[in-house]
């Protein structure tokens, strides 16, 4: 175990150790990440096909889609290679990432990364709820054995500050659109994403959560206005 790795994190990290074995080779293994380098001018050429779902800018406006303004080059580039495996199901996703080659996915990384994050309009927002996605965010449950996601995704949500090179793939979830928030909870607390190291790590946090705190964490996550990472 690294001598960055915060405590709490160690029984999730040991927890998801069988099921990588039990998954065997290969799965993408993200435990050392490069910096992704590419052409931003290039990458805006090419995102032309995105805007349809993604929004202008990678801002996209559906709630079920996320947006890619502001994400991490790295956890882009990453999500695109896992889409090319075709193992992020039930998504357009694996078709449209296909025909990509790894120039493409480096400059459509960096340049969705270059672009300013924006606010989505949010429902009414009901504070209780809020309140206790907050507290989720800050605190997790012990008592369920939820971590407290701040640990890895940043006291701001803008991802872990900095660190070992393999936080560069962790993501960025503020103001992230919540209905795209809560099926990813989701589909990582079903085990229907195996296919890295990053989705094991997920997947032993979203096992500690239910569809209440998951609905919570959404709705807070979104309701935050974006910032400069
Ligand atoms: C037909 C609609 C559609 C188009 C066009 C589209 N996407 Fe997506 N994209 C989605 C949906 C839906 C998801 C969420 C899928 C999932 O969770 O499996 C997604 C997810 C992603 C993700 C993962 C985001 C995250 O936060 O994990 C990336 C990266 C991505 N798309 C990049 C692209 C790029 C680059 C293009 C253009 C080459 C593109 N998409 C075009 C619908 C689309
Ligand atoms: C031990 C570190 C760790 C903790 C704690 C953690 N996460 Fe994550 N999270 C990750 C990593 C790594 C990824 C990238 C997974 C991947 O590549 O699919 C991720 C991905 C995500 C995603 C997918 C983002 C996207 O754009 O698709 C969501 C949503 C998420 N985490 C929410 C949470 C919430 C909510 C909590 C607290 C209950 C939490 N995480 C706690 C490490 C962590």
């Amino acid at each position: 175990m690294s001598r960055f790795t915060p405590k709490f994190l160690v029984p999730l990290l040991l927890a998801a150790a069988p099921a990588i074995a039990a998954a065997g080779a290969p799965y993408l293994d993200q435990r050392h990440v490069e910096p992704v380098r590419g052409d931003a001018a290039a990458g805006a050429t090419k995102a032309a096909v995105c805007v349809a779902c993604h929004g202008p800018n990678g801002n996209a406006i559906v709630p079920a889609f996320p947006k890619l303004a502001g994400q991490r080059a790295e956890y882009i580039h990453d999500e695109l290679l896992k889409f090319k495996r075709g193992t992020r199901p039930d998504s357009p996703m694996t078709a449209l990432a296909m025909p990509l080659t790894d120039e493409d996915i480096g400059n459509l990384a960096v340049y969705f990364a270059a672009q300013t994050r924006q606010a989505s309009p949010q429902p009414a927002p009901d504070t209780a709820v809020l309140l206790r996605g907050e507290a989720l965010y800050a605190h997790g449950e012990p008592e369920r054995g939820a971590p407290p996601c701040q640990g890895c995704h940043g006291a701001d949500a803008n991802g872990p500050a900095a660190g070992p090179d393999h936080y560069r793939a962790w993501p960025s979830l503020r103001g992230q659109n919540g209905e795209y928030l809560v099926q990813r909870l989701k589909n990582y607390r079903d085990g229907k994403l195996a296919d890295s190291s990053n989705d094991f790590i997920m997947h032993g946090v979203a096992r500690t959560l239910d569809d209440a705190s998951i609905q919570a964490l959404a709705a807070y996550l979104s309701s935050l206005p974006p910032t400069a990472p």
